[in-house]
C-alpha cells in the first residue's frame, strides 16, 4: 500500500518527530502559501514558529491536526500518516491534542465550568459528576483560577479568558497543544503568565508543544526550537541564540521588529487605504 511506503519513508526521516510533515504543499486557489515544507516536531519539546504576519503559520498549525489538508505532502503523528484520514478518524485523533486557537474563542453564554468540560462532552458521555468537578478544579488550578467555575467569560479579564481557554485545552489530558498567537493582545505581565503555564506543562506533563508567536520575548523564553517562515519556507530553523545570531537579513529585521523592504513597497504602492500621508510625512524626514 502506497501510505505504508510512505509511513516508512517518515519513521526514517525522524525517529523523535512526534508530528512530522513531509513536503507539505498548500495553495489556497492559485495563491501558494506553503512551499514544501519539511518539518519534524519533537516529542515533549516547545517549538516555535514565527513569521511576518500573513505568512501561513496559521495554516502550517491547522495542518498539524489537520484542520487544514494539504494540496500535497503528508502528515504523520507517530509516524502513522493522518491527513488522509476521515473526519471521524481525526476526531479520534484530535482528543491526543489540545489547541488554543486566535481569540481563545470561549462561549459567552455558558460558565467557565461548562466551557471546560466542552471538549469532554464532545467525546465522552459524562456519568461521575463528582469525578468531572473534581477534574475541572483539577485545570483551573493548574492556570491559577481554582474559585472560577460559576462565572461567565464577560466578567473575565483578557488574560483571564485565555487561561480559561488553556484549562480547556487541557481537559482531555492532551500529549500536544498548539497555540496559535496565545499572548497577543495581552500586556507583558499578563504575556508572561501565559509564558509560565506553557513551561509548566511541559514541564510537569511533559506535553509537546507547538507555539505560532510574532512575540519575541515569549519566543525567547518558551522556546526550545524556533523556526521562521517566511515565503511559504523555512527560512531559519534553530534554538534561541542561533535565531538572534542568525545573519539572514530578514531574520534580524523580523526579530527586531523592522518593518522589510517588501512591506515598505507595499505601503508605498499606494493598495492600502490611506498609505500616502503616512508615506509622504515618513519620506519627508
Ligand atoms: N481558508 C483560506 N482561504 C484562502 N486563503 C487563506 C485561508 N486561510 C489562510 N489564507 C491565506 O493564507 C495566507 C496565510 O495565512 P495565515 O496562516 O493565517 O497567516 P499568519 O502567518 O498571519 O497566521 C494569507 O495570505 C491568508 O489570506
Ligand atoms: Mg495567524
Amino acid at each position: 500500500m502506497v501510505a505504508e511506503e510512505k509511513n516508512n519513508q517518515a519513521s526514517g526521516i525522524n525517529s523523535n518527530g512526534v508530528i512530522v510533515l513531509k513536503n507539505l504543499t498548500k495553495k489556497f486557489g492559485e495563491k501558494l502559501v506553503l512551499d514544501d515544507i519539511s518539518l519534524s516536531i519533537e516529542k515533549g519539546k516547545t517549538t516555535v514558529i514565527i513569521g511576518p504576519s500573513g505568512c501561513g503559520k496559521t495554516v502550517l498549525l491547522k495542518h498539524l491536526i489537520v484542520l487544514l489538508r494539504p494540496t500535497s505532502g503528508d502528515v504523520y503523528l507517530d509516524q502513522q500518516r493522518i491527513d488522509n484520514l476521515n473526519e471521524d478518524e481525526l476526531n479520534q485523533v484530535r482528543t491526543r491534542y489540545g489547541f488554543l486557537f486566535q481569540g481563545g474563542a470561549l462561549f459567552d453564554s455558558i460558565s467557565v465550568f461548562e466551557n471546560i468540560i466542552f471538549p469532554i462532552t464532545q467525546h465522552y458521555k459524562i456519568t461521575d459528576w463528582g469525578e468531572i468537578d473534581a477534574l475541572v478544579k483539577n485545570k483551573l488550578s493548574m492556570v491559577g483560577l481554582d474559585g472560577f467555575q460559576n462565572f461567565y467569560p464577560a466578567k473575565l479579564s483578557g488574560g483571564e479568558k485565555k487561561r480559561v481557554a488553556l484549562a480547556r485545552a487541557i481537559a482531555l489530558n492532551p500529549e500536544l497543544i498548539l497555540y496559535d498567537e496565545p499572548t497577543t493582545g495581552l500586556d507583558p505581565i499578563r504575556s508572561d503568565v501565559i509564558n509560565e503555564l506553557i513551561l509548566k506543562l511541559q514541564k510537569e506533563l511533559g506535553i509537546t508543544s507547538v507555539v505560532v508567536t510574532h512575540d519575541m520575548t515569549s519566543a525567547y523564553k518558551i522556546a526550545d526550537r524556533i523556526i521562521m517562515l517566511h515565503k511559504g519556507k523555512i527560512l531559519a530553523d534553530g534554538d534561541a541564540d542561533y535565531i538572534r545570531n542568525h545573519p539572514h537579513p530578514v531574520v534580524q529585521q523580523f526579530i527586531h521588529g523592522q518593518i522589510d523592504d517588501e512591506d515598505l513597497l507595499i505601503l508605498q504602492s499606494g493598495e492600502t487605504t490611506s498609505p500616502s500621508q503616512f508615506v509622504s510625512q515618513n519620506s519627508k524626514k
